[in-house]
This record gives C-alpha cells, structure tokens and sequence, in this order.
C-alpha cells in the first residue's frame, strides 16, 4: 500500500536566506508542492550558500538543508551540472565542457542527497526527485530504501541521442534515472530521446516504458505549467493595470513595446533578439513609429565562465542599439539586470505590445505561459522560438521562429508589431484557453497520480 506523504528533493530549498531569516523561494515549483507537501511533507536541498543550516519547519514544511562547500558549488553545481549537462542537454548551444575532476564530487552530492531523502521519507511513502543535478538520486535512493516510491521530473530538454553520446558518464545517468518508477520529460520529444538513450545502453524495454532489473519503469511527458489564478488574481488588480500604465509612461507611451523577460542565459537567445531589433530599425520596416525594447534580465550563475560572456555580449548590444539608434532622454532598449517582485512582472507583461521568448533550447519556458495569462484583455501577440517546449502547446497561437535564422527573426517581429487587433485577439483568447486547461497544480497532481499507480480523469481523455 502507497502512502501519501511526499518528500521532494531538489537542487534548491523551497526557502532562501534574507539576512536571519528563511523567507520562501518565489516559483511554480515551490506554489505547486505547497498544498501537497503541507503538514506531513519534506523537502531536501541547497540552502542557496555554503553555510552549514540544521533543519527546521517552513510553513507546515520539513526542510532539510543539504550543506554544499565551495568545492562542491564549483565541481558538482558551476562545473558538472552547469559547464557539462546544461550546455549538452540544450543542444550544445555552448561546448560541453567534459573535466573527468567534476565527476566525483557530482556523484558525492547526488549520494548525499539521496541519504537526506532516505533517511528523513517514512516507510511505503513517495518522493519525488528534480532536475539535472540530481539524476544518480534515484538509484542511490532504490539501494538505501528499495520500499520508497521515486519519481524524478526533468525539467530541461533530454537531448537527442547523438548529443547524448558525447557524455563519457552516459551509462551512470541512464542507470541512475532507471531507479525511479516514473520518470517525467516536458515533451513527448525529450521522453523519445531518453527511451532511446536508454534502449542503446543496453536497458531496453517495449516503446512507452522502459523495464529494468525485472522493475518497469514509467517514461512518459508531464508539460509543467504556471499557477494560473496567481497570475491571474494579479492581473485583474486595478494596481497591476495602473502601474503597467505607468511604466508605459515612463518610457514616453511609445507605438509598440517589444519585451523580454529571462535568466540572463546564453540558451535564451536574448542576443539573437535583440540584433533581429537592431535590423528592423535599420530596415525602416515599422516606418516612423516609436519603438522600444524592454529587456528584463535576472543575473543567474555568473561563477560559469559562458554565462559572463552572455552578459557581456548583451550589455555590449544594448549599448551598440542604444548608440545607433536612440536619442538623447530616448534610447530604444531598456535593459534591466535584477530580479523583479512578481507583481511587476505581471505589470510588464501587460505593458508590452509583444513578447519576445526566443531560447535556442528550452525545457518548457514558463515567461510564454505567464504572459499569455497576464494578458487579462486578451490583447498582446507572444514571438516563440520553435524550440521552446512551450512551442508544443501554443504552436497555433504564437508567432514561432526559428532563432537561428536572422532574417526571419526580423520578420517575426514586423508582423508582430503589425498584426491586426482582430487577429491578435483571437491567437491570445485561445492561448489562454491552453494555458488554463492545464495549471501548474493539474501538472503535479498528474504526475503524483501516475507515481501512485493512479490515472487521473484528463489523462484517460
Ligand atoms: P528558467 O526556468 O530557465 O529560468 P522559465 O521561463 O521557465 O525559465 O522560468 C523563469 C521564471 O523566472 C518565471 O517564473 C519568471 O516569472 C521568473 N523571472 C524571470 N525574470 C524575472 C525577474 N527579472 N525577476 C523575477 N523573476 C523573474
Ligand atoms: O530551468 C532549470 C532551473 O534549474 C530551474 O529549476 C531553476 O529555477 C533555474 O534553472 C535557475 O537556476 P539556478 O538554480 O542555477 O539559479
């Protein structure tokens, strides 16, 4: 008999340190597991700093801080998981860096994860393990407590075998995924690529699920999604509308604002928009309309080489833009490099004419979600690169691109800028409609539901 209670690991805790305090982690993620994990659940992972914490209760939590040294942060989470498996899982967009030393201390920290989970789940319970960091937990995790049920989410692409292939630790993190009873992908794409890896490791098994040492294993898509109501009690507060009217005004109510919003991450290809930007000035194709682009970017994993050459190739772009094309008291790219509180975020995505998501590789991409349920008038028109996992879900609704192509980037965002109310209405009021039928709760209690050996009403649909 399965019991209900739920242990989560992830690379980080639902909370993080703001001077004395634990205050919690904003996220889909964290508002997903809450009701779940309230009053019998736990959570293991990375505090956010190499501070030693003990654990403690958060909001009806079990916390348990994982302690990470400097020597971990740099082999396992800067080296291993940022320098090797991001660049390889999103397609190479930057050369994996393969350094035999990481090795180790990544396999040590997945252990040590895995001995938290062990020693903190009750008997018969379920957990569920997160992300590219952790992908050798299942397995240690079956060893220490073979009567757990484990789940593990990928909420990155899994790459296309080819890629795959180049990883010298492959077999160990097929091995170490085949330890969960479901292991969950954004897209059917990306479960199709792990079957494959794994068939080729020698662990085959029939199309859908994969079968090893005598256990079967469930492979399947769960698209993760955004907390819809959230979103949506924002966007129908009056304060939300009035302070999008009001940074509309403070950049001088322009005819169209294009808008960024990302980690400021080489895969998101906020430079390849921007320089698609720079062309359609240069074209003329908008004529004498003021247009702006308005970039938000959170600064995220600077201690990796290829994320401060990101930085500074964007930097280097608004200012190049801004040089060209701006005027004294008008530049045409505003740029902001820090975190934001979510209701102004939700204020920009209102304030924006078009919404630009244009990563070169990208799991699912939640800022496309957040923006088409911001958009309480339905009006907006959302740019989606076709490697989006997104893409998959509002192909019909969005203008998608290929962001490797320049010129049609260009083009992308003159129709953008020109499409028609009529039009832009119609596209947005049926993303909504997608967007609303699948929420960030339906996405965990799916996934929940299939580690439990239960199949939910909308999946038998
Ligand atoms: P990733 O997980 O790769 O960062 P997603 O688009 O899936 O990409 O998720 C990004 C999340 O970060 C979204 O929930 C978005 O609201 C949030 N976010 C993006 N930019 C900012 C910002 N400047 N300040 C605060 N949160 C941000
Ligand atoms: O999308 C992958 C992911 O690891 C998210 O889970 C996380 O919120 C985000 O990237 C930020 O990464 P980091 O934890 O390295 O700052």
């Amino acid at each position: 008999m399965v019991r209900r209670e739920l242990t989560v690991v992830a690379n980080r805790l639902p909370v993080r340190r703001k001077g004395d305090e634990w205050i919690s982690s904003p996220g889909g993620l964290v508002t997903a597991l809450k009701p779940v994990l309230k009053d019998s659940g736990s959570w293991v992972g990375w505090s956010g700093d190499s501070e030693h914490y003990e654990p403690f209760i958060h909001d009806g939590i079990s916390v348990i801080p994982v302690h990470l040294d400097q020597r971990d942060l740099d082999e396992h989470y800067a080296g291993f998981s940022n320098a090797t498996l991001w660049p390889l899982y999103h397609h190479a967009v930057r050369e994996p860096v393969f350094d035999a030393q990481w090795w180790d201390r990544h396999v040590d920290v997945n252990r040590r994860m895995a001995e938290a989970a062990a020693s903190t789940a009750p008997k018969d319970s379920l957990v569920w393990v997160h992300d590219y960091h952790l992908q050798l937990v299942p397995s240690e995790l079956r060893r220490l407590r073979p009567d757990l049920r484990i789940g593990f989410f990928l909420h990155i692409p899994f790459p296309p075998h080819e890629l795959f292939q180049r990883l010298p630790r492959r077999r160990e993190l097929i091995d170490g995924l085949l330890g969960s009873d479901v292991v969950g992908f954004q897209t059917d794409g990306d479960a199709d690529n792990f079957r494959r890896a794994a068939h080729a490791a020698g662990r085959s098994g029939p199309t859908d699920l994969v079968a090893t040492d005598g256990r079967i294993v469930v492979v399947d898509a769960f698209p993760i999604s955004i907390d819809v109501a959230a979103s949506q009690d924002l966007a129908e507060d009056p304060a939300t509308h009035a302070r999008a009217a009001r940074i509309r005004a403070d950049l001088g109510n322009p005819d169209v604002v294009f808008l960024g919003v990302d980690r400021l991450d080489y895969t998101k290809g906020i430079d390849v928009r921007l320089e698609a930007f720079g062309q359609l000035l240069e074209s003329g194709a908008l004529g004498r309309s003021d247009v702006v682009f308005v970039q938000i970017a959170v600064p995220s994993r600077e201690t990796v080489e290829d994320y401060r050459e990101a930085r500074e190739r964007v930097e280097q772009l608004v200012g190049q833009l801004n040089g060209t094309y701006g005027r004294i008291g008008h530049p045409v790219v505003h740029y902001v490099h820090r975190e934001l509180p979510f209701d102004v975020l939700v204020s920009m995505y209102q304030m924006g004419d078009v919404m630009v998501v244009t990563p070169f590789a990208d799991g699912m991409n939640l800022v496309a979600k957040e923006f088409v349920v911001s958009r309480d008038n339905d009006e907006g028109v959302l740019v989606l690169s076709e490697f989006a996992g997104a893409a998959s879900e509002l192909d019909d609704v969005a203008i998608l691109v290929n962001p490797y192509d320049p010129e049609a980037m260009t083009s992308a965002l003159a129709r953008a800028a020109t499409l028609s109310l009529e039009d832009r209405v119609a596209r947005m009021s049926r993303a909504r409609t997608t967007v609303v039928a699948n929420d960030v709760h339906d996405w965990s209690a799916g996934f929940l539901n299939r580690l439990k050996g239960e199949t939910t009403l909308r999946e038998l649909k």
